[in-house]
């Protein structure tokens, strides 16, 4: 478990399954997230009893309001490699409702703090809708920059949208 201000960051458990299919079912959420074929509940269930428990290629943990234990949002470190140093992160807030209350900002700040300081790592890196304007500005004011533009990288409704991809380096972590 990795304490951040508002939220704590903890493992998956098959009983969070109706959580993570719900947000995913949920066009708001997943509007500028990457497509995923449609899965029943049981499903859903079924691969967070069989994933592999976290380790340093992959850490996926749920984020939970620290105020009342809710499960609001995911966070993962992934494709980790200590000969790089380097990871790709992931970050959503399922529960719309918890929108704007600094969640995302405190949950993003524990997760690359845990990167940089307990995994060692020395550069996280994400890809970003350009027209995702919340996500994008909450990446910017935790410290991560734009390093490149991925030309029509992401489809959605008909519409081809270009990718920022930004990094923070050890250091630049605010
Ligand atoms: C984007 C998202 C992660 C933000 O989560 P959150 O918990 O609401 O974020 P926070 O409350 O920490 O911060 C939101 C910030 O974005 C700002 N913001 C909100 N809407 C905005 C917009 N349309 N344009 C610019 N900034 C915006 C808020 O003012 C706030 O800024 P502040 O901290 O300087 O006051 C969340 O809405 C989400 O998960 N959306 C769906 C999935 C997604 O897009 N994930 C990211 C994929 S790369």
């Amino acid at each position: 478990m990795v304490l951040g201000e508002l939220v704590r960051l903890r493992a998956l458990a098959p009983s969070d399954a109706e959580s993570l299919w719900r947000w995913n079912n949920d066009p708001d959420v997943v509007r500028w997230m990457d497509a995923y074929y449609d899965q029943h509940l049981e499903s859903v269930r079924k691969r967070l009893e069989a994933r592999e428990p976290n380790s340093y290629a992959d850490t996926l943990y749920g984020i939970e309001a620290r105020k009342d234990g809710a499960l609001v949002g995911l966070v993962r470190l992934r494709d980790a490699r200590p000969e790089s140093g380097c990871a790709e992160l992931d970050l959503y807030i399922g529960e719309k409702d918890r929108w704007g209350h600094g969640y995302a900002s405190d949950a993003l700040r524990t997760m690359c703090r845990y990167g940089f300081d307990s995994m060692r790592l020395h550069k996280i890196s994400l890809a970003v809708v350009t027209e995702n304007h919340a996500a994008h500005h909450v990446y910017r004011k935790a410290g991560f920059v734009e390093e490149g533009r991925l030309r029509q990288s992401f489809h959605r409704d008909g519409r081809w949208y270009d990718q920022f991809t930004m990094g923070m380096l050890e250091g630049e972590l605010r």
